[in-house]
């Protein structure tokens, strides 16, 4: 097992990450506390009755609500049916809302977590790749309105995290490998050595490998923990964590009825933000080509076209101009200067814009 701090003050916890983990010991010792599991209509029954014995085995008593899997549970409505769930099981103030499953159930129980009562214990055990290394960590929590996606909610730091590698074992694959490109960000934006080593072990990545697997993700938990140790609201060098999601979010919100995933978009918006990169800030060429190389033979997309369709230029442009994260409707980008290094909000010709998509807009060469 491998341990992580995240060093934000008195709101400081650890990371857990390895094989068959218990939850719940950063509470061992508390007397008579309640946790509420929530989870989802895929990963409930494969590991909640697993999460709910190891709670109890802290000395936990426990429930469980499962939401029915996807976005769209991640609304007011659902937020309600937690509150619920959360009085019947007579939660109080000291007690514990357990978020089990991906980046949705995390953003839900999260956001329940930071307002029911003003504030209960959040837990963290995220069961995909990508909620391990990125949305079970940092502390954000959201749900959409009808207007747009996470619209609401707090950034509110869990007391615990547990990633239990083993869970990953049931995830999807197509799921599993949009997963990787999150992994491939934090070489590009901050370590090197972790990109070089991700080439390497590329078959080992595929294979799920337990000790590739626990020295990744413990090494992107830990970047994604010093950014946020920096960083916790997002005034500035959190923003990083962008790499390749400007467009990525364009992408998601134009291509949401084709399914596509949030590992898929970021994969091809990386690969657009190494363009910029090569044009705006000297990123050598040869190492926009080993990003895009490592993305395909993870067998990740790299173009528009491998995502299934195109969208028009005009409506991914009007996307990233009405993303919240920009000022005043000019999109902002996370550019790399070399592996490992970044710049961030940087504003870029609309002309350049329109021809690095032209390069991507091809598809997988
Ligand atoms: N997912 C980006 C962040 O947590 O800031």
């Amino acid at each position: 097992m491998r341990t992580v701090h995240v060093n934000l003050g008195d709101r400081s916890y650890d990371i857990h990450i390895g094989h068959d983990l218990p939850v719940g010991a950063s509470l061992a010792g508390e007397e008579g506390l309640r946790a509420l599991v929530v989870s989802d209509g895929n990963v409930g029954p494969l590991h909640g009755e697993r999460c709910e014995t190891l709670l109890q085995a802290q000395g936990l008593t426990t429930s469980r609500l499962d939401v029915p899997a996807g976005e769209a549970s991640k609304d007011m409505a659902f937020m309600q049916r937690i509150y619920d769930a959360a009085l019947e099981a007579g939660l109080d103030r000291l007690s514990v809302i357990v978020a089990l499953g991906g980046g949705m159930v995390g953003d839900l129980a999260g956001f329940a977590a930071a307002t029911f009562l003003r504030g209960v214990r959040l837990i963290q055990v995220p069961t995909t790749l990508l909620s391990m290394v990125d949305s079970s960590v940092g502390g954000k929590t959201a749900v959409n309105l009808p207007q747009g996606k996470n619209l609401v909610g707090a950034f509110y730091q869990p007391v615990e995290v547990a990633a239990d590698l083993a869970t990953l074992s049931t995830l999807p694959e197509r799921e599993y490998v949009s997963g990787l490109a999150e992994v491939v960000k934090y070489g590009v934006i901050w370590d090197a050595e972790l990109f070089r080593r991700m080439e390497e072990s590329v078959d080992g990545l595929l294979s799920r490998d337990a000790t590739v697997l626990e020295d990744v993700v413990a090494r992107c938990c830990e970047i994604k923990a010093e950014v946020v140790a920096m960083d916790e609201r997002e005034a500035g060098v959190r923003a990083v964590l962008n790499y390749g999601h400007t467009l990525g979010h364009a992408l998601e919100k134009e291509l949401a009825y084709s399914g596509c995933l949030h590992g898929e978009a970021v994969s091809v918006g990386m690969v657009y933000a190494g363009e910029l990169s090569v044009k705006e800030k000297g990123f050598p060429e040869d190492e926009r080509d080993r990003v895009a190389g490592l993305l395909k033979r993870l067998g990740l997309p790299v173009g528009v076209r491998d995502l299934g369709t195109t969208p028009a230029w005009e409506k991914l442009r009007g996307a990233m101009a009405a993303d919240k994260k920009t000022r005043g409707r000019i999109p902002r980008f996370v550019l790399a200067e070399r592996l490992g290094s970044v710049a961030f909000g940087c504003a870029v010709d609309d002309d350049l814009l329109k021809e690095a998509f032209a390069v991507i807009g091809a598809g997988a060469s």
